[in-house]
């Protein structure tokens, strides 16, 4: 594990600007730069680096993060890597804490080369197998598509990896997750008498495996454990490959089997990619979004496959961007995209593809469909079910669609909707920019941003929290983490330090709308603005303790030790 305070070391030395820069050129435009968003295509820049926040935003697409969240998304890396990549050129050593705990283990840098290796002798081993070129074969695929996927085969045999790897013993090859250590600390092959399917992460390189059995047997797909090069939340099988077909074709479409992205290739559908076993992740919607301004999720027509298709769409919700489409295909019961485009080829499946759901017809499809849309309490049923997710909506044009339809379908009017939704009707903007965030911020969201932009307001701040609303525990976590480090500046120390943790949604969340601010607010008026956020947070912490005593009074009555407390409470209010 790196050690927190190298993170916040680097990132003191480093500068976002520099760092972009490398990769995007950037023009200054008042007290930041910008740039054409390198994370998807336009034609005039949305792209803002600010150097005193050190942290970029695209309002464009959305895109942002701190130096290291852009060396991630830019390069494909993974955030040991990335912070690896930024040492290195700023001149440092990462030091590594051993910690047999940690859920980021550190990796040799050799991991991706023992990886390689097995790559070659799994492809090597391919052509010296008979058996497997002909399950291949019988499922339809071509040489050319075997190669072009690096497809490759791992014989029956429990060390074969020592042929190539003469320590057969380095802790690389468990670390690849290529070898088991076994309770007797006898070591074998993870893969044994399997198709290989190597997965590569963005920039090209080989992260991991799916190995597949010849025919029947279990489990049918064997992956990769994840290693610190692979978390399959993040990765996409197929989408180095696909990278230039995406943006041909205009759209990427999202399947659930390598087999499915294979075969789909074969037959000249050359823009799918897979989750790698596991449901869409945000960082996955993300990841899309980025690719294509037209994402379409494939799925399976039974019921499985629309429980997997609702997960996606609500990890979708929140990322959505007006300008892009998101949809949803289902195949016909017991076909899956492999076995579809094989009967019916590519301009079959391309006519099943037009048809995709929208997002938002699929999302009022299913809460239509949960209740008893005859009746009042139905429909009642209906704007409740429907609200934790209209309210993750975020993208202004659709989601004000997405309310319009609602409230007919329930048969109240829009802004009966709204108010019953407590939305405010948008809000003005700094001329130019799109406003990407529409929901007003709760009065510890807002708080959160405001330490962001400023963390020096922590200091003679005291909360106590011990419940509360949501990201009240963020917020706290954050004065937290300030009285501790006084001296951070930027809120690029902040993210990363809560980086992995229950915490950094919120964060990152708040840092892309304080980057909307800029000449919003001056300081004077962040810090007036803060005392009074905070003043109302131990009002309403105050009212929650006095509502608490009150009817406590009223069912069993309280003792003296309460009834001063509460005395206490009301002389102060
Ligand atoms: P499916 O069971 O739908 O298999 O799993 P498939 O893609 O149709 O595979 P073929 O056509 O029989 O070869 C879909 C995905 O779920 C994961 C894999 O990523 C697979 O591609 N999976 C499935 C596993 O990880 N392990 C398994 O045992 C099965
Ligand atoms: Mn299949």
């Amino acid at each position: 594990m790196i050690p927190q305070s190298f993170i916040q070391d680097l990132l003191n030395r480093l500068d976002i600007v520099d760092v972009v820069e490398r990769h995007v050129p950037l023009k200054k435009a008042g007290a930041n730069y910008m740039a054409c968003c390198p994370f998807h295509g336009e034609k005039s820049p949305s792209f803002s680096v600010s150097p005193s926040k050190q942290f970029y935003h695209c309002f464009g697409c959305g895109a942002h993060g701190t130096a290291i969240g852009f060396v991630m998304e830019y390069q494909g890396l993974g955030f040991v890597e990335a912070v690896e990549d930024l040492a290195r050129n700023a001149g440092l050593t990462v030091p590594h804490e051993t910690d047999e705990n940690s859920h980021r283990p550190t990796h040799a840098p050799e991991l991706p080369d023992v990886l390689l290796s097995a790559t070659r002798y799994y492809r090597e081993q391919l052509k010296l197998a008979p058996q497997a070129i002909d399950y291949l074969k019988q499922r339809g695929l071509s040489g050319e598509i075997a190669a072009r996927f690096g497809i490759g085969f791992a014989p029956a045999g429990w060390q074969n990896l020592g042929d190539i790897f003469p320590d057969y013993n380095s802790p690389l090859l468990t670390q690849a997750g290529l070898v088991i250590e076994g309770e007797n600390g006898k070591r074998y092959d993870r893969f044994r008498d399997r198709i290989m399917f190597p997965i590569l992460n963005q920039r090209g390189t080989v992260i991991g495996f799916g190995g597949r059995v010849l025919g029947q047997g279990e489990p049918k797909y064997l992956n990769s454990p994840e290693t610190p090069l692979f978390e399959k939340g993040r990765e996409l099988y197929g989408l180095s490959q696909a990278r230039k077909a995406i943006h041909d074709a205009g759209r990427v479409l999202v399947v659930e089997g390598y087999m499915d992205v294979v075969a789909l290739a074969q037959h000249g559908v050359d823009y799918a990619v897979a989750t790698l076993g596991t449901a869409t992740t945000p960082v996955h919607v993300q990841k899309l979004l980025r690719q294509s301004d037209n994402v379409v999720f494939c799925f399976d027509g039974d019921a499985a496959g629309r429980k997997a298709a609702w997960r996606a769409l609500e990890n979708s919700l929140a990322h959505l961007v007006d300008g892009k489409n998101l949809s949803f295909l289902f195949l016909p019961q017991g076909e899956d995209p492999d076995s579809y485009i094989r009967q019916s080829g590519k301009a079959g499946f391309e006519s099943l593809l037009s048809e995709a759901l929208p997002l938002s017809q699929f999302l009022l499809r299913e809460l239509t469909g949960q209740v008893e849309m005859q009746t009042q309490e139905g429909r009642a049923r209906l704007l409740q079910n429907a609200r934790p997710l209209i309210q993750q909506i975020t993208a202004p044009a659709l989601g004000l669609m997405v309310r319009k339809r609602l409230a007919e379908l329930a048969g109240v009017t829009q802004v009966e909707l709204e108010d019953l939704y407590q939305i405010r009707p948008l809000q003005k903007q700094s001329p130019g920019l799109p406003r990407l965030k529409r929901k007003p911020p709760s009065l510890v969201r807002q708080m959160v941003q405001f330490l962001l932009a400023e963390p020096r307001l922590a200091q003679g701040s005291e909360l106590d929290f011990t419940e509360g609303e949501d990201g009240e525990t963020t917020l706290a976590a954050l004065i937290e983490f300030l009285h501790k480090n006084p001296q951070i500046q930027g809120m690029a120390p902040m993210i990363e330090h809560f980086h992995g943790t229950e915490h950094e949604p919120a964060l990152r969340d708040a840092a892309a709308e304080v980057m909307q601010w800029e000449d919003r607010f001056d300081l004077a008026e962040i810090e007036r603005e803060f005392a009074g956020a905070l003043a109302q947070l131990e009002k309403q912490r105050r009212d929650r303790e006095i509502d608490a005593l009150l009817s406590l009074s009223r069912s069993q009555g309280l003792n003296p030790l309460q009834k001063e407390q509460l005395q206490g409470l009301l002389t102060r209010k």
